[in-house]
């Protein structure tokens, strides 16, 4: 294992989402991340219009909790807070307005995602806009989505956009079905994607598949990929290379 990893896209906070219901289980996921080496994680609690809306104060108050249950664990991680928007009106009047919580400031760099068996007719129109205002798309689970899944050319075309892809670990590691990982797998193959991350939502196997998936990509594309995918590509995602 070589450690140091950052995950920009989890479901670490508890009460916000369809992530864990309870700060123990918080506390649970980011131990066990730690123990597979991730040194950072930024907390992406969903954001979509009638289904999980809760504000970024309530992120920040539920994330503040959690770095208090965190105090005394010597191998605590940096805890970070964005959001993971759903493609819709929420995402629009965040964009349109300039508060979309970020991954980074200085990249600009937000994290979204597709319903899984569409790619909105007006997506494009919505990362030129983006990109025109200077920030920087990153599109969560790639290849979960069922239209754009292992169509490298619509990948490309997107990365061409200046869309950023984050894939799942789990997707490799089999935790969806062998659709999802053979579409993880030609993504990898192609370099499209720019990191990994956990997606993770529950100790409960969400923290054996991320721990399969970082085995996987060691196994098949070796480690110089890990370090590429699990803290080059953050790095740059936050502007920190
Ligand atoms: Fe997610």
């Amino acid at each position: 294992m070589l450690g140091d990893y950052i995950d920009l896209h989890l479901h670490l906070l508890p009460g916000l989402d369809d992530g864990p219901a309870e700060l123990e289980e918080s506390v649970a996921i980011a131990r066990g991340l730690a123990g597979l080496g991730f040194r950072r994680l930024v907390a992406t609690p969903h954001r979509a219009a009638g289904k999980f809306e809760a504000s970024d104060e309530e992120a920040e108050a539920a994330l503040a909790a959690l770095h208090a249950a965190l105090a005394d664990d010597a191998d605590r991680q940096a805890l970070g807070l964005a959001r993971e928007y759903f493609f819709d009106r929420l995402l629009l009047e965040d964009l349109m307005e300039g508060r979309l919580r970020l991954l980074s400031e200085s990249t600009r760099a937000f994290l979204f995602e597709f319903p899984m068996d569409a790619v909105p007719s007006e997506a494009r129109e919505v990362i030129f806009r983006a990109r025109s205002k200077g920030y920087r798309p990153v599109l969560a689970h790639p290849e979960r989505n069922l239209v754009l899944g292992g169509k490298l050319d619509l990948l490309r075309s997107m990365v061409d956009d200046g869309v950023a892809l984050l894939v799942n670990l789990g997707s490799l590691a089999k935790l969806y079905g062998r659709r999802e990982r053979r579409a993880g797998r030609k993504i990898l193959d192609a370099g499209l994607a720019t990191a990994l991350a956990s997606d993770c939502h529950a100790a409960m196997g969400g923290l054996a598949a991320t721990a399969d998936g970082i085995e996987e990509v060691e196994r098949r594309w070796g480690s110089e990929a890990v370090r590429q995918l699990l803290c080059e590509g953050p790095r740059r995602l936050l502007g920190e290379d």
